[in-house]
Protein backbone atom coordinates (compact mmCIF):
# COMPACT_ATOMS: atom_id res chain seq x y z
CA UNK A 1 0.00 0.00 0.00
CA UNK A 2 1.57 3.54 -0.82
CA UNK A 3 1.90 6.08 1.72
CA UNK A 4 -0.22 8.65 1.51
CA UNK A 5 -1.24 10.14 5.49
CA UNK A 6 1.69 10.27 7.75
CA UNK A 7 1.31 10.60 11.48
CA UNK A 8 4.32 12.91 13.18
CA UNK A 9 5.05 13.50 16.59
CA UNK A 10 6.77 16.15 18.15
CA UNK A 11 5.21 18.72 16.03
CA UNK A 12 6.71 21.51 18.15
CA UNK A 13 10.37 19.84 18.34
CA UNK A 14 13.49 21.33 16.34
CA UNK A 15 13.11 18.09 13.65
CA UNK A 16 9.11 18.28 14.00
CA UNK A 17 8.75 21.87 12.98
CA UNK A 18 11.40 20.94 10.19
CA UNK A 19 9.23 18.83 9.17
CA UNK A 20 6.30 20.74 9.05
CA UNK A 21 7.83 23.23 6.71
CA UNK A 22 8.81 21.12 4.43
CA UNK A 23 5.41 19.26 4.46
CA UNK A 24 4.10 21.94 1.74
CA UNK A 25 6.66 21.08 -0.95
CA UNK A 26 5.46 17.58 -0.85
CA UNK A 27 1.40 17.77 -1.81
CA UNK A 28 1.74 14.19 -2.41
CA UNK A 29 1.59 13.70 1.26
CA UNK A 30 -0.88 14.58 3.70
CA UNK A 31 1.01 15.67 7.21
CA UNK A 32 -1.15 14.63 10.08
CA UNK A 33 1.12 16.85 13.10
CA UNK A 34 0.35 16.17 16.97
CA UNK A 35 2.11 17.47 19.76
CA UNK A 36 2.32 16.79 23.33
CA UNK A 37 -1.67 17.44 23.64
CA UNK A 38 -2.98 15.62 21.30
CA UNK A 39 -0.15 12.66 21.91
CA UNK A 40 1.20 12.28 25.00
CA UNK A 41 4.35 10.37 24.63
CA UNK A 42 4.53 9.57 28.38
CA UNK A 43 1.02 7.85 28.40
CA UNK A 44 2.09 4.75 25.43
CA UNK A 45 -1.60 3.26 26.61
CA UNK A 46 -3.52 5.79 24.68
CA UNK A 47 -1.51 5.29 21.39
CA UNK A 48 -3.56 2.60 20.03
CA UNK A 49 -6.52 5.15 20.47
CA UNK A 50 -5.09 7.84 18.56
CA UNK A 51 -3.66 5.78 15.68
CA UNK A 52 -6.85 4.14 14.94
CA UNK A 53 -8.36 7.81 14.84
CA UNK A 54 -5.90 8.83 12.42
CA UNK A 55 -5.13 5.77 10.29
CA UNK A 56 -1.74 7.01 9.05
CA UNK A 57 0.70 5.49 6.76
CA UNK A 58 3.16 5.86 8.51
CA UNK A 59 4.31 6.73 11.91
CA UNK A 60 7.10 9.34 12.04
CA UNK A 61 8.27 9.72 16.10
CA UNK A 62 10.28 12.86 16.27
CA UNK A 63 9.40 13.74 19.69
CA UNK A 64 11.25 12.69 22.72
CA UNK A 65 12.53 13.18 25.80
CA UNK A 66 16.13 15.39 25.20
CA UNK A 67 16.73 17.11 27.97
CA UNK A 68 20.02 15.22 28.43
CA UNK A 69 21.06 16.41 31.71
CA UNK A 70 17.69 16.38 33.44
CA UNK A 71 17.72 12.78 32.44
CA UNK A 72 19.68 11.60 35.05
CA UNK A 73 17.15 13.09 37.89
CA UNK A 74 13.54 12.23 35.48
CA UNK A 75 14.97 8.47 35.12
CA UNK A 76 11.69 7.33 34.64
CA UNK A 77 10.03 9.36 32.71
CA UNK A 78 13.11 9.70 30.05
CA UNK A 79 12.91 6.10 29.76
CA UNK A 80 9.01 6.06 29.40
CA UNK A 81 8.73 8.55 26.41
CA UNK A 82 12.16 7.34 24.74
CA UNK A 83 11.87 3.45 25.20
CA UNK A 84 8.59 2.49 25.85
CA UNK A 85 6.45 4.52 23.79
CA UNK A 86 9.04 4.00 20.99
CA UNK A 87 8.63 -0.19 21.50
CA UNK A 88 4.58 0.80 21.56
CA UNK A 89 4.45 2.31 18.53
CA UNK A 90 6.89 -0.15 16.88
CA UNK A 91 4.04 -2.69 17.81
CA UNK A 92 1.29 -0.42 16.47
CA UNK A 93 3.15 -0.19 13.29
CA UNK A 94 3.61 -3.60 12.81
CA UNK A 95 -0.04 -4.44 13.75
CA UNK A 96 -1.16 -1.70 11.49
CA UNK A 97 1.33 -3.27 8.54
CA UNK A 98 2.82 0.54 8.06
CA UNK A 99 6.09 1.68 7.75
CA UNK A 100 7.50 3.52 11.44
CA UNK A 101 10.37 6.15 11.51
CA UNK A 102 12.14 7.46 15.33
CA UNK A 103 15.24 8.63 15.74
CA UNK A 104 18.37 7.97 17.79
CA UNK A 105 21.79 9.72 19.16
CA UNK A 106 25.27 9.55 19.10
CA UNK A 107 25.25 9.50 22.91
CA UNK A 108 24.23 5.75 22.17
CA UNK A 109 28.35 5.30 21.84
CA UNK A 110 30.89 5.53 24.55
CA UNK A 111 33.18 8.21 22.90
CA UNK A 112 36.46 6.45 22.89
CA UNK A 113 36.43 5.62 19.30
CA UNK A 114 38.89 7.23 16.86
CA UNK A 115 36.87 6.80 13.84
CA UNK A 116 33.69 7.28 12.95
CA UNK A 117 30.82 4.47 14.41
CA UNK A 118 29.10 2.52 11.95
CA UNK A 119 25.68 1.73 12.22
CA UNK A 120 26.35 -1.70 13.97
CA UNK A 121 28.86 -0.34 16.52
CA UNK A 122 28.64 -1.71 19.75
CA UNK A 123 25.97 0.38 21.66
CA UNK A 124 27.70 1.72 25.00
CA UNK A 125 25.77 4.75 26.56
CA UNK A 126 27.68 6.91 28.97
CA UNK A 127 24.87 8.68 29.78
CA UNK A 128 21.05 7.69 31.44
CA UNK A 129 19.68 9.85 28.05
CA UNK A 130 22.21 7.65 25.97
CA UNK A 131 20.61 4.73 27.75
CA UNK A 132 17.00 5.30 27.14
CA UNK A 133 17.71 5.96 23.48
CA UNK A 134 19.54 2.65 23.19
CA UNK A 135 17.01 0.72 25.08
CA UNK A 136 14.14 2.25 22.94
CA UNK A 137 16.29 1.15 19.43
CA UNK A 138 16.33 -2.29 21.00
CA UNK A 139 13.14 -2.21 21.65
CA UNK A 140 11.81 -1.33 18.74
CA UNK A 141 13.64 -3.55 16.63
CA UNK A 142 12.11 -6.69 18.66
CA UNK A 143 8.84 -5.80 18.24
CA UNK A 144 8.95 -4.85 14.82
CA UNK A 145 12.61 -5.70 12.91
CA UNK A 146 11.11 -3.67 10.04
CA UNK A 147 11.50 -0.66 12.20
CA UNK A 148 13.49 2.40 10.98
CA UNK A 149 15.87 3.78 12.96
CA UNK A 150 17.82 6.81 12.02
CA UNK A 151 20.67 8.43 14.71
CA UNK A 152 21.48 11.72 14.49
CA UNK A 153 24.08 14.27 16.21
CA UNK A 154 24.25 18.15 17.27
CA UNK A 155 21.11 18.98 16.33
CA UNK A 156 20.19 22.39 15.26
CA UNK A 157 17.14 24.77 13.85
CA UNK A 158 15.90 28.23 13.88
CA UNK A 159 13.75 26.60 15.68
CA UNK A 160 13.34 25.85 18.97
CA UNK A 161 16.33 25.23 21.66
CA UNK A 162 19.66 24.57 20.35
CA UNK A 163 23.31 25.78 20.82
CA UNK A 164 23.49 27.83 17.60
CA UNK A 165 20.47 29.63 18.88
CA UNK A 166 22.13 29.60 22.45
CA UNK A 167 25.44 30.68 21.30
CA UNK A 168 24.17 33.84 19.44
CA UNK A 169 22.32 34.95 22.16
CA UNK A 170 25.17 34.53 24.69
CA UNK A 171 27.79 35.94 22.18
CA UNK A 172 25.36 39.36 21.94
CA UNK A 173 25.23 39.69 25.56
CA UNK A 174 28.85 38.47 26.76
CA UNK A 175 32.39 39.73 25.84
CA UNK A 176 33.71 36.71 26.34
CA UNK A 177 32.83 32.61 26.34
CA UNK A 178 34.27 29.26 27.35
CA UNK A 179 33.44 26.46 25.17
CA UNK A 180 34.32 23.07 25.25
CA UNK A 181 37.28 22.27 22.57
CA UNK A 182 37.50 18.65 23.41
CA UNK A 183 34.47 16.38 22.29
CA UNK A 184 33.82 15.78 18.63
CA UNK A 185 31.08 15.26 16.41
CA UNK A 186 28.57 16.27 13.41
CA UNK A 187 26.36 18.79 13.96
CA UNK A 188 23.05 18.38 12.02
CA UNK A 189 20.43 20.58 10.72
CA UNK A 190 17.00 19.75 11.34
CA UNK A 191 16.12 20.76 7.81
CA UNK A 192 18.36 18.42 6.41
CA UNK A 193 17.45 15.46 8.41
CA UNK A 194 13.88 16.27 7.84
CA UNK A 195 14.09 16.04 3.75
CA UNK A 196 16.24 13.03 3.95
CA UNK A 197 13.34 11.42 6.04
CA UNK A 198 10.90 12.70 3.53
CA UNK A 199 13.23 11.34 0.48
CA UNK A 200 13.15 7.98 2.63
CA UNK A 201 9.40 7.63 2.89
CA UNK A 202 9.41 8.20 -1.01
CA UNK A 203 12.20 5.22 -1.67
CA UNK A 204 9.64 2.94 0.73
CA UNK A 205 6.81 3.90 -1.74
CA UNK A 206 9.21 2.61 -4.84
CA UNK A 207 9.57 -0.65 -2.99
CA UNK A 208 12.87 -0.04 -1.88
CA UNK A 209 14.24 -2.17 1.02
CA UNK A 210 14.78 0.54 3.97
CA UNK A 211 14.71 -0.74 7.36
CA UNK A 212 17.05 -0.90 10.61
CA UNK A 213 19.32 1.41 11.96
CA UNK A 214 20.79 4.22 9.65
CA UNK A 215 22.87 7.51 10.77
CA UNK A 216 22.31 10.57 9.62
CA UNK A 217 24.84 14.20 10.48
CA UNK A 218 25.59 16.86 8.23
CA UNK A 219 29.32 15.76 7.08
CA UNK A 220 32.41 17.05 8.39
CA UNK A 221 33.37 17.29 11.98
CA UNK A 222 34.43 19.43 14.60
CA UNK A 223 34.18 20.46 18.01
CA UNK A 224 31.51 22.58 20.17
CA UNK A 225 34.50 25.19 20.19
CA UNK A 226 34.89 25.00 16.49
CA UNK A 227 31.21 25.20 16.03
CA UNK A 228 30.97 27.99 18.16
CA UNK A 229 33.53 29.81 16.06
CA UNK A 230 31.74 28.96 13.18
CA UNK A 231 28.92 30.57 14.13
CA UNK A 232 30.11 33.68 15.70
CA UNK A 233 32.06 34.18 11.89
CA UNK A 234 28.77 33.36 9.97
CA UNK A 235 26.65 35.83 12.22
CA UNK A 236 29.13 38.47 12.50
CA UNK A 237 29.29 39.03 15.89
CA UNK A 238 31.96 40.05 17.97
CA UNK A 239 32.81 38.13 21.59
CA UNK A 240 36.28 36.15 22.65
CA UNK A 241 36.02 32.62 22.70
CA UNK A 242 38.21 30.20 24.43
CA UNK A 243 38.47 26.47 24.57
CA UNK A 244 38.02 24.18 27.86
CA UNK A 245 38.08 20.90 28.45
CA UNK A 246 34.81 19.06 29.61
CA UNK A 247 36.28 18.75 33.34
CA UNK A 248 36.37 22.45 33.58
CA UNK A 249 32.51 22.09 32.55
CA UNK A 250 30.83 19.93 34.89
CA UNK A 251 27.18 18.42 34.09
CA UNK A 252 25.75 16.41 35.72
CA UNK A 253 25.60 13.83 32.79
CA UNK A 254 28.81 13.00 30.80
CA UNK A 255 29.64 13.50 26.98
CA UNK A 256 31.29 10.92 25.06
CA UNK A 257 34.55 12.57 23.82
CA UNK A 258 34.08 11.19 20.59
CA UNK A 259 30.64 10.80 18.59
CA UNK A 260 31.15 11.37 15.36
CA UNK A 261 28.75 9.23 13.59
CA UNK A 262 29.32 7.20 9.66
CA UNK A 263 26.92 8.26 7.41
CA UNK A 264 27.94 6.00 4.78
CA UNK A 265 25.05 3.71 4.58
CA UNK A 266 22.29 6.58 4.26
CA UNK A 267 24.12 8.45 1.90
CA UNK A 268 24.30 4.97 -0.29
CA UNK A 269 20.97 3.60 -0.20
CA UNK A 270 19.01 6.92 -0.76
CA UNK A 271 21.20 8.11 -3.32
CA UNK A 272 21.90 11.48 -1.47
CA UNK A 273 25.21 14.04 -0.96
CA UNK A 274 24.62 15.43 2.69
CA UNK A 275 25.70 18.90 2.58
CA UNK A 276 28.65 20.11 5.11
CA UNK A 277 27.67 21.33 8.46
CA UNK A 278 29.07 24.51 7.53
CA UNK A 279 26.97 25.14 4.45
CA UNK A 280 24.11 24.17 6.49
CA UNK A 281 24.88 26.27 9.52
CA UNK A 282 24.99 29.00 6.83
CA UNK A 283 21.34 28.32 5.56
CA UNK A 284 20.16 27.84 9.42
CA UNK A 285 22.01 32.04 10.14
CA UNK A 286 20.32 33.16 6.92
CA UNK A 287 17.07 31.90 8.08
CA UNK A 288 16.94 33.12 11.33
CA UNK A 289 17.95 36.51 9.92
CA UNK A 290 14.43 36.31 8.06
CA UNK A 291 12.82 35.74 10.65
N1 LIG B 1 18.60 17.81 19.74
C1 LIG B 1 19.72 17.09 19.53
O1 LIG B 1 20.84 17.63 19.59
C2 LIG B 1 19.65 15.63 19.20
C3 LIG B 1 20.85 14.91 19.09
C4 LIG B 1 20.78 13.55 18.78
C5 LIG B 1 19.55 12.94 18.60
N2 LIG B 1 18.41 13.67 18.74
C6 LIG B 1 17.13 12.97 18.56
O2 LIG B 1 16.50 13.51 17.41
C7 LIG B 1 15.09 13.49 17.60
C8 LIG B 1 14.51 14.88 17.34
O3 LIG B 1 15.06 15.75 18.31
P1 LIG B 1 14.77 17.32 18.32
O4 LIG B 1 16.10 17.98 18.30
O5 LIG B 1 13.74 17.68 17.34
O6 LIG B 1 14.21 17.45 19.81
P2 LIG B 1 13.48 18.69 20.51
O7 LIG B 1 13.64 19.92 19.69
O8 LIG B 1 13.93 18.68 21.93
O9 LIG B 1 11.97 18.27 20.43
C9 LIG B 1 11.48 17.18 21.16
C10 LIG B 1 9.98 17.26 21.11
O10 LIG B 1 9.47 16.17 21.89
C11 LIG B 1 8.36 16.67 22.56
N3 LIG B 1 8.03 15.90 23.76
C12 LIG B 1 8.73 15.79 24.90
N4 LIG B 1 8.04 15.07 25.80
C13 LIG B 1 6.87 14.73 25.19
C14 LIG B 1 5.75 14.00 25.60
N5 LIG B 1 5.63 13.48 26.82
N6 LIG B 1 4.74 13.83 24.72
C15 LIG B 1 4.80 14.36 23.47
N7 LIG B 1 5.84 15.07 23.03
C16 LIG B 1 6.87 15.26 23.89
C17 LIG B 1 8.69 18.08 22.94
O11 LIG B 1 7.49 18.75 23.20
P3 LIG B 1 7.43 20.27 23.75
O12 LIG B 1 7.82 21.12 22.57
O13 LIG B 1 6.01 20.43 24.13
O14 LIG B 1 8.39 20.31 24.88
C18 LIG B 1 9.42 18.56 21.70
O15 LIG B 1 8.52 19.14 20.80
C19 LIG B 1 14.85 12.94 18.99
O16 LIG B 1 14.64 11.55 18.93
C20 LIG B 1 16.16 13.18 19.70
O17 LIG B 1 16.39 12.28 20.75
C21 LIG B 1 18.43 15.01 19.02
Amino acid sequence: MAIHKILVTGANGQLGWELAQAAASFPAFEFVFVDRNSMDLSKPNEFIGIIELFKPDAIINTAAYTAVDKAESEKELATTINAKAVAELARISKQKGIPFITYSTDYVFNGNATSPYLTDTTLEPVNFYGETKAEGEQLALAENPATIVIRTSWVFSSHGNNFVKTMMRLMKDRDSLNIVGDQRGRPTYARDLALATIKMIEFINEGKDIKGIYHYANTGETTWFGFAEKIKALAGLECDLSPITSDQFPTPAKRPAYSVLDTQKIEKDLAIQIPTWESALKACIEQLSNN
